[in-house]
């Protein structure tokens, strides 16, 4: 089709855990309109968070039509869309009416603690590590889907008359986008899917035996497609009608494609409201003796070879900056974070551990609290703001190490993105935590970046992942930070920290 119409553009869904945006990528790989929206965030008790996933697919549909007024574009100038989202969120509809039997639970979400301890209690956290690549924990999706089984009632009922359908965020768009009201095809990419701690990782199909398990029927799961192909058409929407939604990843996965994260050995870091650091690692999943997860890089196409990543998941990074402006109101803007942070030459012995939502790679503890040790009465909010900066940096960089253990890789660099990279002081606080130059992306946009290039890829507006790195080039390349420390000031830094996360688990005891 586009041969004849010759489109100019792919549009890119980008649909995080704070907002959703839509960005129109030209064929050079360059943003030429985007547009970005906040949605509500839903916190009925302590620790629980959701999402509505009619307001998910509403503020979706706005930002596309936004962005594509802003570009001047009409549905004929768009090849394809891409999908790339916020992972592990969990979404329950009715297959008959296509509406939500309840909200979304959120991926960061904690009111699963008791049913992951259930389901570790025989056989222990790691019973479906060979299988999944993943320890029980409250973040996947498939330890969700138990809770909201066994506690809320329609979506027992629609599982038991075999009307409930389960997926992740994308699953939920591509259904709606591709049917209308009552929606149309149940399915999920291979890199969702590769987090709900149901799939086999080696096979890339749903392991009936973990299934079962766990008690999730495979009859309300979604088929499992690559990341780049026709999955459906737009119905039912007037200015995407007939568009092919052409690819998916969740969004750690699309920035590492994003980054050009092509071969073995190569790693990313994004920066949102918790930080995610993937590595290439090849053809085969590397099983991680160090608490990372193993899991789904990309697959490009239904013919292609997975090509599989380790991942280092931190639950609380921008949420901590957050939380210094929301809770304790000691900054009034994010920014304003560096700026008190900068006034101070360290932390003056303050370490916070911010286990706010537990800790998540590589100790898996739900049940760690935060902590701020060392403070005096000479601790001021300019020493916390720092202390929260250093406590991003820190846990990248114990992830950091279990990557070098569990792979024997020498790793060079860090690629990095997301919204808290805007921070220079956090920036170069990282390259000296790391000991390892830092590159920050000058395309700002490498999540959605990753999303156009697959959807592109799969209708021929693209032609190889490769043509990532001139794409990359052209938006202005990296920005390179390189570590000022030595070791023995890093093995200091790293002692203090260590210290400070023994005190987080004796607290959670
Ligand atoms: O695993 C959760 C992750 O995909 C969420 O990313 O950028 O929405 O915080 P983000």
């Amino acid at each position: 089709r586009w041969y004849s119409m010759a489109p100019s553009y792919v549009l890119a869904i980008d649909q995080g855990t704070a907002s959703t945006r839509a960005i129109l990528f030209d064929k050079d790989g360059q943003v030429k309109a985007m547009e970005q929206q906040e949605f509500p965030q839903y916190y009925p008790q302590a620790g629980w968070t959701e999402h509505d996933p009619n307001e998910i697919l509403q503020s979706a549909l706005n930002c596309s039509e936004l962005a594509m007024k802003k570009a001047g574009a009409k549905k004929d100038d768009i090849a394809g869309i891409g999908i790339t989202n916020q992972r592990e969120t969990t979404v329950a509809w009715d297959k008959v009416s296509g509406e939500p039997l309840c909200r979304a639970i959120v991926w960061l979400d904690l009111r699963t603690a008791e049913t992951a301890a259930k389901l570790s209690s025989s056989g222990g956290k790691d019973r479906f590590r060979p299988k999944t690549g993943l320890p029980i924990s409250t973040y996947f999706s498939a330890v969700k889907m138990r809770w909201m089984l066994d506690h809320v009632a329609e979506v027992k009922k629609a599982a038991d008359e075999e009307r409930c359908c389960f997926g992740t965020i994308e699953s939920w768009l591509i259904y709606k986008l591709s049917g209308g009201t009552a929606g149309g095809v149940h399915v999920t990419d291979v890199s969702n899917a590769s987090r709900y701690m149901l799939m086999n990782i080696s096979t890339c199909k749903w392991d009936e035996t973990v299934c079962r398990q766990i008690g999730i029927s495979t009859s309300c799961l979604p088929s499992i497609k690559s990341n780049s192909e026709i999955y459906a058409h737009v119905k039912n929407v007037s200015y995407l009608e007939g568009l092919p939604i052409s690819g998916a990843l969740g969004d750690q996965h699309a920035a590492l494609l994003g980054h050009a994260c092509l071969d073995v050995g190569t790693s990313k870091n994004t920066y949102g409201t918790g930080c995610f650091m993937l590595l290439n690692t090849g053809f085969d999943p590397v099983p991680s003796k160090q608490g990372l997860l193993t899991t789904v890089g990309y697959k490009l196409s239904p013919e292609d070879k997975t090509t599989y990543a380790l991942e280092g998941s931190v639950a609380c990074a921008g949420r901590v900056v957050q939380w210094l402006r929301d809770n304790l109101g000691i900054i009034a803007s994010s920014k304003e974070v560096e700026i008190l942070a900068n006034k101070v030459e360290d932390t003056g012995g303050l370490t916070l551990i911010p286990a706010f939502s537990g800790l998540f790679a590589p100790h898996w503890r739900d049940d760690a609290r935060a902590v701020a040790v060392g403070m005096t009465l000479y601790t001021s909010k300019e020493h916390m703001c720092r202390a929260a900066l250093e406590s991003t940096a820190f846990q990248a960089v114990d992830i950091m190490e279990a990557m070098k253990q569990d792979t024997g890789l020498r790793l060079v660099d860090m690629r990095v993105d997301g919204g808290m990279t805007v921070n220079n002081l956090l920036m170069q606080m990282q390259a000296d935590a790391l000991g390892m130059p830092v590159l920050r992306s000058k395309m700002a946009e490498a999540t959605a970046l990753g999303a156009a290039l697959a959807a592109g890829l799969s209708v021929g507006f693209y032609h190889n992942k490769e043509s990532v790195r001139a794409m990359i080039e052209k938006a202005g390349g990296y920005e390179v930070f390189n570590s000022t420390t030595s070791t023995a000031a890093r093995q200091k830094m790293q002692s203090r920290w260590k210290d400070a996360l023994k005190r987080s688990f004796e607290l959670a005891k």
